[in-house]
């Protein structure tokens, strides 16, 4: 059992809610974060337990601040977890308190779930997460249901949203420059790894990929030879079948 999935099952603290399969994905890809000064940011304080989780498993170097529309939940600042109330669907807020906070190592979006906000949020603080950090998307669920403006393959969800960074991360493949091309995203996202429910975006500086080879040829080129037209095909076809009449 990881220490995360301890901590929930332990936890007298604030409320934490989250699905069950998250705390796996989330030890996978912060473990490498524990002990190192690092900051870690949540949209979505709720009751605050998840705050509480992530400042017992980083450690004492650990910053952690979270961000709520609810007012009440700046009641639940303590030490090395800060709390600042908005609303993450106004870019103008967002705006603001990327001004305000240091880069950060880990961004968790587990806040209001709508299309917008996951998108608006996204596009925001993308460029404020460290060049080695992760951006993670929570309940990503939310883009099959319409009551948060989803629905499958619907313009405008998150998640068709996401399927467009796969593109962006293959910009520098493009033959079609005016449809897909390198980006800051292209230059800064080393893998997206999706879960159900869940977008993990792992930053790292990359330069355009180059293919390499190792070892001695042993066998003479070979090329695949071109396929016969379609009619020499039919006729190849019509020769085969008279032949069994
Ligand atoms: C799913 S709960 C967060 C759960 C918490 N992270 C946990 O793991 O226990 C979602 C929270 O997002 C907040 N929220 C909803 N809409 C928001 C918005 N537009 N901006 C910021 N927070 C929002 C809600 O007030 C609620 O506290």
């Amino acid at each position: 059992m990881n220490d995360l999935l301890r901590h929930f099952q332990e936890n007298r603290g604030g409320l934490i809610h989250k699905w069950s399969h998250y705390f796996e994905v989330y030890d996978r890809h912060f473990a490498r974060f524990r002990d190192r000064r690092s900051v870690l940011l949540e949209f979505g304080v709720s009751h605050g337990g998840s705050l509480q989780m992530w400042k017992a498993y980083f450690g004492e170097q650990a910053v952690i601040y979270g961000v709520d529309i609810n007012p009440a939940c700046k009641a639940l600042e303590e030490e090395r977890i800060h709390i600042r109330i908005g609303d993450q669907g106004d870019r103008r807020f967002l705006q603001e308190l990327r001004n305000e906070l240091p880069p950060v190592d880990i961004l968790i979006d587990d806040g209001g779930h709508t299309m917008e906000q996951q998108i608006a949020t996204f596009e925001v603080f993308f460029p404020h997460v460290a060049p080695d950090g992760l951006y993670v998307c929570e309940d990503l669920h939310t883009s099959y249901r319409p009551k948060f403006g989803g629905g499958v393959r619907r313009r405008g969800t998150f998640i068709e949203f996401a399927k467009s960074l796969i593109d962006a991360l293959h910009g520098w493949h493009s033959r079609q420059p005016r449809r897909l091309s390198v980006t800051e995203f292209t230059k800064t996202a080393f893998a997206l790894h999706f879960y159900d429910s869940m977008l993990v975006i792992e930053k790292r500086p990359r330069e355009e990929p180059t293919h390499v080879r190792s070892g001695n040829p042993r066998i003479a080129p070979f090329r695949v030879p071109p396929r016969r037209p379609l009619f020499g095909r039919l006729a190849d076809r019509w020769v085969k079948f008279t032949g069994r009449l």
